[in-house]
């Protein structure tokens, strides 16, 4: 059995329970919390979340560092403020444990360089929960592109769109110096997808700021964009979407399905596997920590990637 620890009983900190929660093989025995836990599960801005949380048999800390000397952990899932991400991670990857870290990876590419390094130093696996590598239709999106099914890609647009976030109790969603912002809380994820996607690119201009669109130029005519907004009205809720071209089919996901139009034959609706992101890249670490999987999707590299192309977006 899998120990696992879950740091940061929030909104996300309930998702990763729960999904560890359904893995064979891995138990959580342990949460922690600076805050009192309830057990009732916080609400963000995906409907990720069931309402209660089964903490029945799991130990609750108040502090990593006891928890961390009581349970015996093989891995932790943080889902703290991300400006907690660093130290964090740190601390327990120098005690000897697997890191599951929510996105983004931290605040500045140093401090990613000094998680690598401590993962690197630890012999300990670290890796930043992009969901979506794992989300469904963008695994879809990745298998379409590398396959060369529909040609190459002629353009991508990709959006995130939302209100402004007020789920968070201390408001650190809110705060920069915490959250990192729009580039780095939300638009990270588009971004994350594109480096997934096309690698590394040459240059990011970006306009706007609560409502930005980034051209991520890889130099070659391809029009890759994304769109990243806290700017909705709170009834829109939350929509992630996207229109890939290629040079034979168009793929569009409108948040709901993904629909393939061919330029000859029908459109048609693929089947895309079952589940949410969060679900996917839980039994998909918990497979590399039992030797199940062992192509690495997330290298702690390209996260830290994301972090720069992320900060890129807001370089004056
Ligand atoms: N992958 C996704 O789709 C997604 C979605 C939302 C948030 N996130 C990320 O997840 C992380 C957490 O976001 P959230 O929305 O769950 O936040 P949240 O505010 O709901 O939860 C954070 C939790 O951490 C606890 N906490 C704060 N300081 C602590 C400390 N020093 N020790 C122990 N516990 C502490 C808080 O009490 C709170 O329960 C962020 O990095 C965010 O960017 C990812």
């Amino acid at each position: 059995m899998i120990r696992v620890g879950i740091i940061g009983l929030g909104f996300m900190g309930g998702v990763h329970l729960r999904n560890w929660q359904a893995v064979d093989g891995a138990d959580v025995v342990a949460v922690c919390d600076a805050n009192p836990i309830t057990g009732a599960a916080k609400q963000g801005n995906i409907d990720a979340s069931s309402d209660q949380l089964d903490l029945e048999g799991v130990a609750i800390y108040t502090d990593v560092a006891e928890m961390l000397a009581h349970e015996n952990l093989d891995v932790v899932s943080i889902a703290l403020p991300t400006h907690l991400h660093k130290a964090v991670s740190i601390q327990c990857l120098q005690a000897g444990v697997h890191v599951l870290c929510e996105k983004p990876m931290a605040l500045s590419v140093a401090d990613c360089d000094a998680m690598i390094a401590a993962a690197s130093a630890a012999g300990k696996h670290l890796m930043v929960a992009h969901c979506i590598r794992f989300w469904p239709e963008y695994v879809w999106v990745k298998k379409a592109v590398e396959s060369g099914e529909y040609g190459s890609v002629i353009a991508a647009d990709f959006s995130r769109l939302t209100d402004a976030p007020a789920w968070a109790d201390d408001s650190w969603l809110a705060d920069p110096a915490k959250s990192g912002g729009i580039a780095l809380d939300l638009h990270i994820h588009d971004l994350d997808f594109i480096q997934y996607l096309f690698g590394t690119p040459t240059t990011i201009r970006s306009v706007g700021i609560g409502h930005v669109q980034t051209q991520v130029d890889y130099g070659d005519g391809r029009a890759i964009t994304a769109t990243a907004s806290w700017a909705m009205p709170r009834s829109f809720g939350f929509q992630m979407s996207f229109k890939i071209i290629f040079e034979t089919a168009a793929l569009v996901f409108d948040g709901s399905a993904l629909k393939v139009y061919p330029s000859e034959g029908e459109p048609f609706t693929p089947e895309v596997a079952a589940g949410d992101g969060y679900k996917g890249e839980i039994e998909y670490f918990s497979g590399l920590l039992a030797g199940t999987n062992t192509k690495i999707i997330i290298p702690p590299e390209q996260a830290r990637e994301s972090v720069r192309m992320a900060l890129e977006t807001i370089t004056p």
